[in-house]
């Protein structure tokens, strides 16, 4: 909704902005864009003009200028009509440090309000000058020669496709095979017909819920969770029931067990294979146990297995699916190949997999065939790229987290057991905050609450360790004087919503 807000209505919504700790005008704009992205001043407002601003303030009419145009090169502001700029956030698809970006596993937040508030941590949201580091993203280049070569094989067995339609709601045989091997081979006997291909693991979850869940249902979440599926429960209009991880490690059995006996939700969401953000693996007594309580909550237990793959310290866990076959798996070929495959499966029992490729339909109408066949061999030389790609994460792994405790001494971490990010505590609340300040000293940041519900994390950022360690200590530095920065001016930090008192449970 479209409105004006005068200077003094701003003005006691800025509070104390001045501190001095930076050039006003900087300041005033930091302040009036977080006010913008914590939804405190709605979307398309005019802002006061610039005179009476300044007069209001008492700070002259040069300062507000400026810190009007910053807002104006940020996408914070429109230039409107006369002076009066109206309150926007930034358009989509704006260039990154590694190219363009509109998706995948960011804290990427869409839309106003709330969800602007996250926007200031994703990707999509932001205009990115080039030369950022991105860690929004916890994602991987391509094992590059591997895939091409997939593809490269996928075209000579084209042919013998192209008098077909071209059209399969399932998938391609030979991938489907190829997957159900994988299973097989890991103690969950599986044939190709409990298979279905889908473009990558957000899709596969799409499709699940439209099948399992129906409007106004509960699904379960871990906490904090993957945002994207955090998402895609609320679009598909399902209410997630969120259930706290413990602050340093494992997953709270008891806990789980008891919301889902109480709520009996219609589904679970968990991440057991690298738990993103936090890295945990779930061990085989814990997995036993969960898969028991969601049989006698009559709750689907959905698993995503996306991160599987990334196992940094070989720790060895099942597949869930060997535990129980009514669970439903999800994977994915983007972390352990590339993200940029679109590839991606739901393993489940038959008669279920061919209510998830009626549900497909009305999304699409199958995945291109191309990059299915490509796929096959990717999964069946799964082997071949992973040792150098976990030898790099490990070593990017134990560098960011030394340099976390050599320039960050008052952030506590834990040790992921394998994945692509660290889940970090901040000494203070201040998660939203630094995401916003970060761009300034270089880096991209996802900020905690884009991984809970209700405002939750803003005491916790997900630091990944995709990059180099040259780059994660340029991106370390920046972090300590994006931090810096806050302490010295308490009124970008206060500026936020107080995180709720406690974990919602
Ligand atoms: C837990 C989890 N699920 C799903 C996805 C999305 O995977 P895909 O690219 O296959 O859609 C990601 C990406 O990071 C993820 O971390």
């Amino acid at each position: 909704m479209s409105g004006s807000l005068n200077a003094s209505s701003l003005a006691r919504l800025l509070g104390a902005w001045n501190v001095g700790a930076a050039p006003a005008y900087r300041e005033l704009a930091d302040v009036v864009r977080l006010l913008v992205l914590d939804g405190r001043v709605a979307l398309d407002v005019a802002l006061p003009s610039e005179r009476s601003l300044a007069a209001t303030l008492g700070v002259s009419r040069t300062t507000v200028t400026a810190a009007y145009s910053l807002l104006r090169e940020q996408g914070f502001l429109s230039s409107g009509q006369g002076s009066r700029g109206r309150t926007c956030i930034p358009h989509h698809g704006t260039r990154t440090a590694g190219g363009t970006r509109n998706g995948g596993d960011s804290a990427s937040g869409h839309g106003a309000g709330t969800d602007a508030l996250s926007t200031l941590s994703g990707p999509p949201g932001l205009a990115v000058p080039d030369g950022l580091l991105d860690l929004a993203y916890a994602s991987l280049p391509a094992s590059g020669e591997v895939v091409h070569r997939a593809f490269a094989t996928a075209l000579t067995e084209l042919p013998a496709l192209l008098p077909g339609f071209g059209y399969d709601a399932l998938g391609v045989g030979p991938l489907r095979a190829a997957i159900a091997a994988r299973y097989s081979s890991e103690g969950a006997p599986t044939t190709a017909d409990q298979i279905l291909v889908t473009s990558g693991a957000q899709h596969a979850l799409n499709i699940v819920l439209r099948t399992l869940a129906g409007r106004a249902d509960k699904v379960l979440v871990e906490h904090p969770t993957y945002p994207n599926a955090l998402d895609a429960i609320r679009a598909a209009g399902c209410r997630p029931a969120p259930v706290a991880m413990p602050p340093d490690s494992g997953w709270d059995l008891d806990a789980l067990e008891a919301a889902l006996l109480q709520l009996r939700p219609a589904m679970a969401y968990v991440v057991p294979d690298f738990h993103n953000p936090t890295g945990r693996l779930m061990s085989d007594p814990q997995r036993r146990r969960l898969v028991r309580a969601a049989a006698a909550a009559g709750t689907v237990l959905v698993v995503d297995e996306t991160l599987r793959e990334l196992n940094l310290d070989a720790a060895s866990a099942g597949r869930m699916a060997a535990f129980s076959s009514a669970v439903v798996s999800i994977g994915s070929l983007s972390k352990s190949h590339w993200a940029g495959l679109r590839t991606g499966w739901i393993r489940a029992s038959e008669p279920l997999i061919q209510r998830f490729a009626a549900a497909r339909t009305t999304m699409d109408l199958g995945g291109p065939v191309v990059e299915q066949l490509a796929a096959a061999h990717l999964v069946t030389a799964l082997s071949e790229p992973l040792p150098a790609r976990l030898e790099a994460l490990r070593g990017n792994r134990d560098a960011l987290l030394g340099l976390i405790t050599e320039h960050l001494p008052t952030w506590q971490t834990e040790r992921p057991d394998g994945g692509l990010s660290v889940w970090c505590r901040l000494p203070v609340p201040m998660s939203t905050a630094l995401a916003v300040v970060a761009p300034d000293f270089g880096v991209r940041l996802a900020a905690g609450p884009r991984f809970g519900v209700g405002g939750a994390f803003e005491r916790y950022v997900r630091v990944p360790f995709t990059l180099p360690p040259e780059q994660l200590e340029t991106a370390v530095l920046a972090l300590r004087g994006a931090q810096d920065r806050l302490e010295r001016s308490p009124q970008l930090r206060r500026t936020l919503p107080a995180p709720p008192a406690a974990a919602i449970a």
